[in-house]
């Protein structure tokens, strides 16, 4: 009796599993179908700006004054993004020398030149948490010296040229519409919720939640060991493109950096000082842009899709080296906090371009005005 129990049950078991498997494999199966057939080419070389749009940007910068302000140190109100620093330091931006004549835009219109630079290295979260802690890590390069008109004609940024980037190739939202509501219910302490904003399927955001939870990822050994994307796109002379710094270790002298302590809170700050300060070691990259190919499906106007390599590989235009040197001393830290990234700090060869980029003009305008006005008082 209790052995055909047995076997009665095994059978279930067994048919159950096979039935989930099933189930798992079949919604897979669509998913890969209906994502290949949603995400088809052709698609629009130019930004299409949806109405409203002016008008959500503003709620947005409200709630991220709301964030800023919850997330106030005792002494400083800190950036609503990307609050921690792993430390400012010098670097150096040089054009390929024999950089491919169509690729030579903007900055990069003259073979060999080399830019004098600034790199902040972050970690994405509003508020300074343990390096150990799964988040996003920024990079923010701003070239000095820069000749020309700017998009945003401030006197203070007159000579800057900046690039603003985070080490994951896709965002947790398509467009301003969606950033909105997704922000608004993070502000108010949902985190998964914020993917699911109503009870109707039809708005749940799945695959957004994959992207935010894989943005979201275990530190690097260290800042200078992870590739940076600019996620959204960005004009380039002509071209539509996207660009990445992806680190170019067999450009510098070799070195290994020796084990880190990833218990410490700020072990990629102590990592890049051991490699430039204490071992005198320099860091190398390489940066590379992606251009648009309009045939298939590279959107502007929605930054959760990665651009497909496999259509368009990225090309290098510039090395980037950051020399041995001394970066953190107290008024180091203070004017690195002090600084301000934007990518529309940016020739018109360089123009952002989509929702998300659209809103980032007057968001971070917005932000760094209010933190830097608070911090004076
Ligand atoms: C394309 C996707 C994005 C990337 C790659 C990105 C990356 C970054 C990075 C690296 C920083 C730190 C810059 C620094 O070191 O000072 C930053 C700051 C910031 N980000 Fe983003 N971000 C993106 C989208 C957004 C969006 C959609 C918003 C909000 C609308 C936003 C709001 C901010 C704000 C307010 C700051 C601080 C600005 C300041 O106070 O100076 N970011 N972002």
């Amino acid at each position: 009796m209790l052995k055909r129990f047995w076997l009665w049950l095994g059978r279930l078991l067994g048919k159950l599993v096979l039935f989930l498997a099933v189930v798992g494999l079949g919604g897979w199966g669509i998913a890969e179908l209906y994502y290949a057939w949603k995400f088809s080419g052709p698609v629009s070389a130019q930004e299409q700006i949806p109405p409203g749009e002016a008008a959500m940007t503003r709620g947005i910068i409200e709630d991220a004054i709301r964030v800023v302000e919850q997330h106030k140190d005792q002494t400083r109100v800190l950036r609503d993004a990307h609050a921690k620093a792993h430390g400012c330091v010098k670097a150096e931006v040089t054009v390929l020398p024999e950089l491919n004549g169509e690729l030579r835009q903007g900055v990069f219109s003259e073979p060999g030149k080399t830019w004098q630079a600034l790199m902040r290295l972050s970690n994405g979260n509003a508020y300074p948490q343990f390096d150990r802690v799964r988040d996003a890590r920024g990079m923010a390069i701003k070239l000095f010296d820069v000749p020309g008109a700017k998009l945003m004609n401030s006197p203070a940024v007159a000579g800057e040229q900046d690039f603003v980037m985070f080490n994951h190739p896709s965002f947790f939202v398509s467009d301003v519409a969606e950033y909105q509501s997704n922000f608004k219910a993070q502000a108010d302490g949902k985190k998964v919720l914020a993917f699911f904003p109503s009870l109707d399927p039809r708005t749940w955001q799945i695959r957004h939640l994959t992207i935010a939870l894989k943005t979201l990822a275990p530190a690097p050994n260290s800042p200078v060991a992870t590739t940076y994307d600019s996620v959204a796109p960005f004009k380039f002379g002509p071209h539509n493109i996207k660009y990445r710094v992806v680190p170019a270790p067999e450009r510098c002298p070799a070195y290994t950096l020796p084990a880190v302590n990833t218990d410490m809170p700020n072990f990629l700050h102590d990592a890049l000082y051991q490699q430039l300060s204490l071992d005198r070691m320099p860091a190398c990259f390489e940066l590379q842009v992606q251009r648009q190919n309009p045939d298939h499906y590279m959107p502007l106007e929605d930054t959760s899709i990665q651009w497909s390599e496999a259509i368009s590989p990225f090309e290098t235009v510039a090395t980037i080296k950051v020399p041995a040197q001394d970066f953190d001393s107290t008024e180091q830290t203070i004017a690195c906090d002090n600084q301000s990234f934007n990518p529309w700090h940016a020739l018109p060869e360089h123009r952002p371009l989509g929702g998300i980029n659209r809103l980032r003009k007057a968001v971070y305008e917005a932000v760094s005005a209010y933190r830097h006005e608070r911090n004076a008082q």
